[in-house]
């Protein structure tokens, strides 16, 4: 069997007296869509972190292709082509959205990133457009951020996380914040986006019906461990989930 892109191995984090990663290790293979579930405090955005760098484990490895990339900071797995959203869309409220996205497009692809520089670029700037378009938001490029619902500042935060050369992408609760009818014309968008260029795909989510809908295989965490890794109606059915994640049937 082939190795995943992404191999997850006896990863272990704590802080103080909590245990938020204990033996973690899965195996992701290339173009697969992924979910994690789990409660609140259950180790989730723990995985997102250590994987992107902004969180070093304690122990074990994160191999990423041949390399071991636990512990390098962000910027340089950035670089490697893992690319991540945040829970709390990251954006610059005094910028309009066109400008939040050329910042990602300077942070992606210069060597010494310099907004100025890159807003000049005529090349720069219609890379940012196209990006904008993809993901439905080019008509709000001139609104600054506090203008803008909860839906368009999620879509433009996962956008900016595609300026660069994306292998692996990490969305940390893409529906969050987003109004429930606009969850799935978002992550219609977000996945077909994502799919089209053949990105490895894992998304945190609590909406069950957005895991079933979405991803091919789920980990569910409970106390910083994986206590199930398979197809969502598997991982749905299973009788730990039920009692620590889901609270029952699906
Ligand atoms: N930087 C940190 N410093 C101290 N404790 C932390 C830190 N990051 C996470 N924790 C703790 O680790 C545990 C796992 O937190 P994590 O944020 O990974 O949970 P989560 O599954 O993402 O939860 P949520 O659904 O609420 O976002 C929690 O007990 C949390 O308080
Ligand atoms: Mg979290």
């Amino acid at each position: 069997m082939s190795a995943g892109v992404l191999e997850v191995r006896d990863v272990q984090k704590t802080f103080g007296a909590v245990t938020a990663a204990k033996d973690i290790s899965v195996s992701v293979p290339k173009g697969a869509i992924y979910s994690l579930i789990g409660s609140n405090g259950a180790g989730k955005t723990t995985f997102v972190n250590m994987v992107t760098g902004y969180i070093k484990p304690d122990s074990g490895e994160i191999n990423f292709g041949s390399r071991n990339i636990a512990g390098l900071a962000p910027r340089l797995i950035t670089r490697l082509g893992i690319h991540r959203s945040f829970q709390i869309a990251q954006l610059c409220n005094e910028l309009t959205v066109e400008e939040n996205m050329l910042l990602a497009g300077a942070i992606h692809h210069d060597e010494r990133p310099s907004f100025f520089r890159h807003a000049h670029s005529a090349a720069a700037r219609e890379r940012a457009m196209a990006t904008l378009e993809r993901f439905h938001i080019a008509e709000h490029r001139n609104r600054l951020i506090p203008e803008l619902s909860g839906g368009v500042k999620k879509l433009l935060d996962i956008a900016m996380a595609m300026a660069g050369e994306t292998q692996v992408m990490l969305l940390d609760e893409p529906t969050s914040g987003v109004a429930a009818d606009e969850k799935f014309p978002i992550m219609d968008l977000v996945i077909e986006a994502l799919r089209a260029e053949g990105v490895t795909v894992i998304f945190v989510e609590h909406d069950m019906d957005i895991v079933t809908r979405y991803s091919e295989r789920v980990l569910a965490f409970y106390d910083g461990q994986i206590i199930a890794d398979d197809t969502p109606d598997e991982v749905l059915l299973d009788e730990k989930v039920q009692r620590y994640v889901t609270g029952g049937p699906a």
